[in-house]
């Protein structure tokens, strides 16, 4: 008999960013962190794990591509999922013994891997889950939390929808590091997201290595830690509470920039940020100034793509600014971008911006805030 179990889960882009590790074999995180959950219907890895008494190893493929799974971390999320089903086994002799047979693990992102779009976040929070799933465990979204975090850091927070924290914890153990939700996607649905995607290579220098030297190296990540981070984390958390729109801008777009400014500071530094992406901070600014209030805000992770969030109700004066400096042409192929129309006249000042921004913009995704992992189907 084949057991088989499979799950969606979701991106997250985090607006208060983790960078930073405080101990690498746990992987617990030197300052909390809080993010939004992007919606499965745009963004998402589709995970099925099988196992049998005939399965004769463990395996995990992403895009029909087969995957080193002999590394640290993803043992350890295998190692612990399994003893948490013998756990179950051995109270309940009636279970079959999954947890002695060698897992199969399928996976299938929907958007390029590894371009800084959270594929590793989205990746562990569905391998996690689906196993979870597989082995009918009924651990808790913050329990898996703990174990997909060993995986991936941000991957702790796909387990939650909407708005959810990683809250660094202090055991010495890791076991108060785990994800909780601020707030359902039901609570502020109206938040969207537009990724502006600046490229689809694959990243330089991977996050996991690039914070390992910012932490060695940089005095000013030193001062995030200590003063910046904790004082944002308890605004952002304020923020969304209230729906306060423009202290979430403000505090995402004040992180993104010093997160940005530790790499810089970091040696040799690292260089996340291109010229493109400098040029899609000039058109949020021109477009905050056009409005004459913040309608929207920019954040960039380990790599140039633009993550910009707004209201819905702004829909028009964002996105519609972002298509009438991009034009058509650029990829707007899902349903909402291509019901966007291009708003007014350029916005002065972005001449220079909207050049590059042509250049080296290839595709943009328009989303929303979203629903944690969605089982898809079990037997
Ligand atoms: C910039 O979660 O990819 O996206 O724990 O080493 O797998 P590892 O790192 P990872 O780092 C993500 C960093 C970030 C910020 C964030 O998502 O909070």
């Amino acid at each position: 008999e084949v057991y088989r179990a499979s799950t969606y889960a979701p991106v997250n882009i985090a607006v208060i960013k983790y960078w930073g590790k405080k101990n690498v074999e746990l992987n617990t995180p030197t300052n909390s962190s809080l993010s939004v959950t992007l919606s499965q219907d745009d963004l998402r890895t589709h995970t099925t794990a099988l196992c049998s008494v005939e399965t004769a190893k463990d395996s995990l493929t992403l895009n029909g591509k087969d995957q080193d799974i002999s590394g640290a971390r993803t043992q350890a999320c295998f190692r612990e999922l399994r003893a948490l089903r013998k756990e179950l086994e051995s109270k309940d002799a009636s279970l079959p013994k999954l947890a002695d047979m060698k897992l199969k693990i399928v996976s299938e992102n929907n958007f390029p891997t590894a371009a800084g779009l959270a594929s590793s976040a989205a990746g562990f929070a569905a391998l996690v889950r689906a196993i979870a799933n597989l082995y009918q465990l009924p651990s808790s979204p913050a329990d898996l939390s703990r174990i997909a975090r060993q995986g991936s850091g941000s991957a702790c927070r796909s387990l939650f929808g909407g708005y959810s924290a990683w809250e660094q914890g202090s055991q010495a153990d890791g076991s108060d590091s785990a994800a909780y939700e601020v707030a359902p996607a039901s609570h502020w649905p109206e938040m969207r997201a537009a990724i502006l995607v600046a490229s689809a290579e694959k990243k330089d220098v991977s996050s996991t290595a690039g914070m390992q030297l910012t932490v060695a190296t940089s005095p000013l990540f030193q001062e995030r830690i200590k003063n910046v981070v904790p004082k944002r984390m308890k605004a952002m958390e304020k923020a969304v509470h209230d729906r306060d729109f423009e202290s979430f801008a403000a505090l995402t777009m004040k992180d993104s920039n010093n997160f940005h400014a530790c790499c810089m500071d970091t040696f040799p530094p690292i260089f996340y940020m291109n010229s493109t992406s400098h040029a899609a901070i000039r058109l949020c600014d021109a477009i905050n100034a056009a409005a004459d209030k913040t309608v929207c805000a920019y954040t960039f992770d380990a790599g140039p793509n633009a993550v910009v969030y707004y209201l819905a109700e702004n829909e028009t004066q964002v996105a519609g600014a972002i298509k009438a400096v991009l034009g058509d042409k650029t990829g707007w192929e899902d349903k909402r971008g291509q019901s966007i129309k291009a708003a007014g006249t350029p916005l002065p000042n972005t001449e220079a911006a909207t050049e590059t921004l042509k250049k080296g913009i290839s595709r943009v995704i328009l989303t929303s805030v979203g629903d944690g992992p969605r089982k898809t189907d079990q037997h």
